[in-house]
C-alpha cells in the first residue's frame, strides 16, 4: 500500500466513524450502537514503517487553514473544553488545562495530565516536572515559546493518579483535534500514558522509548520517559537525552 493509498483509506475510515458517531448521537434507528467503535482503528489502517512517512518538511495540517486561523480554532477548542463534562475528572478540577507554547510549533511535547500546580495555574507542566522539561527543551536549543506543550487529559486526575481508560477515551478527541491544528513535524510522547493515548494501545515505555513510531500514520513520535520519572530516577536522563538528540537530528538541529 502506498502512503497516498493509506491516506485515502484513513480519510475513508475517519468519515465512516464520524458518520456512525453522528447517526448514533442523533438517535438514528438502524445503526448498531457500537458501529463507530467497530470501524477499524485509524492507526491500524496506516503503514507502521516510519520510512513510509512523508519527510517532516512535507507534513502539514490536514486543512489548508492559515496559521492565524489554526490559532483561532485552537482558542475556540480551548474555550469549548472549559465547560467539558465528558468524564468524572470534571468534578474534581479547578480548571481545564489546555496547552502552552507556540500553536505553530514544529515540535509538540505531550504529557499525561495536569497535576496540582497545573490545575491551579491552568497551564501544563508548570510544577517541578515542568521545570525539568523546560531545561530539557532549552538544552535542545529551543526557547519556551518555540514549542507546544499539552497533555492527554485536560483535567487533573485526583491525587495525581493515572487517567482511567474511559477518561482517556473521553478526552482523546480533543487531543486529536489539537494536534491536527498544530500539525507539528515531530511529537515527543512523555511517558507511557502519552504513548498509550497517541498510539491507541497500552505501551511499555521502557521498551518503546528511543524508537520512532507514527501518530496516525503521519507524524513521527519519539516516546521517552516522563520528566516526573526523571526526578525519581535521574540516571535515566542519559537515555532521554539520547532520545531528544534523535529528535534534534530529525528536525535538522545541531546536536
Ligand atoms: N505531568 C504531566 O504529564 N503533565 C503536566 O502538565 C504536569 C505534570
Amino acid at each position: 500500500m502506498t502512503v497516498a493509498d493509506a491516506d485515502e483509506l484513513v480519510e475513508l475510515v475517519r468519515a465512516t466513524r464520524a458518520l456512525a458517531e453522528h447517526l448514533r448521537d442523533s438517535g438514528a434507528t438502524g445503526v448498531a450502537p457500537d458501529a463507530a467503535a467497530r470501524a477499524p482503528a485509524l492507526d491500524a489502517a496506516r503503514p507502521r514503517d516510519l520510512d513510509a512517512a512523508p519527510p517532516p518538511e512535507t507534513v502539514g495540517p490536514s486543512s489548508r487553514a492559515t496559521p492565524e486561523e489554526r490559532a483561532q480554532r485552537l482558542s475556540l477548542l480551548a474555550a469549548e473544553i472549559v465547560g467539558c463534562t465528558r468524564c468524572a475528572l470534571a468534578e474534581g478540577r479547578t480548571q481545564t488545562v489546555f496547552a502552552r507554547g507556540n500553536p505553530a510549533a514544529e515540535i509538540c511535547f505531550v504529557g499525561e495530565g495536569p497535576g496540582a500546580d497545573e490545575d491551579a495555574e491552568g497551564l501544563p507542566f508548570v510544577g517541578k516536572a515542568g521545570q525539568l522539561l523546560d531545561r530539557m527543551i532549552a538544552a535542545m536549543g529551543y526557547a519556551a515559546d518555540d514549542v507546544y506543550i499539552c497533555n492527554i487529559v485536560k483535567c487533573r486526575p485526583p491525587g495525581n493518579r493515572k487517567p482511567e481508560p474511559d477518561e482517556l477515551t473521553a478526552c482523546l478527541p480533543y487531543l486529536h483535534e489539537q494536534l491536527s491544528l498544530v500539525a507539528p513535524k515531530v511529537i515527543v510522547a512523555l511517558g507511557a500514558t502519552a504513548a498509550h493515548g497517541l498510539f491507541g494501545a497500552p505501551v511499555s515505555i521502557t521498551r518503546a522509548r528511543g524508537s520512532w513510531r507514527l501518530y496516525r500514520g503521519r507524524i513521527p513520535v519519539m516516546p521517552t520517559f516522563h520528566p516526573a520519572y526523571l526526578l525519581r530516577q535521574p540516571d535515566a536522563k542519559r537515555e532521554v537525552w539520547r532520545d531528544l538528540q534523535e529528535v534534534m537530528q530529525r528536525l535538522g538541529k545541531p546536536r
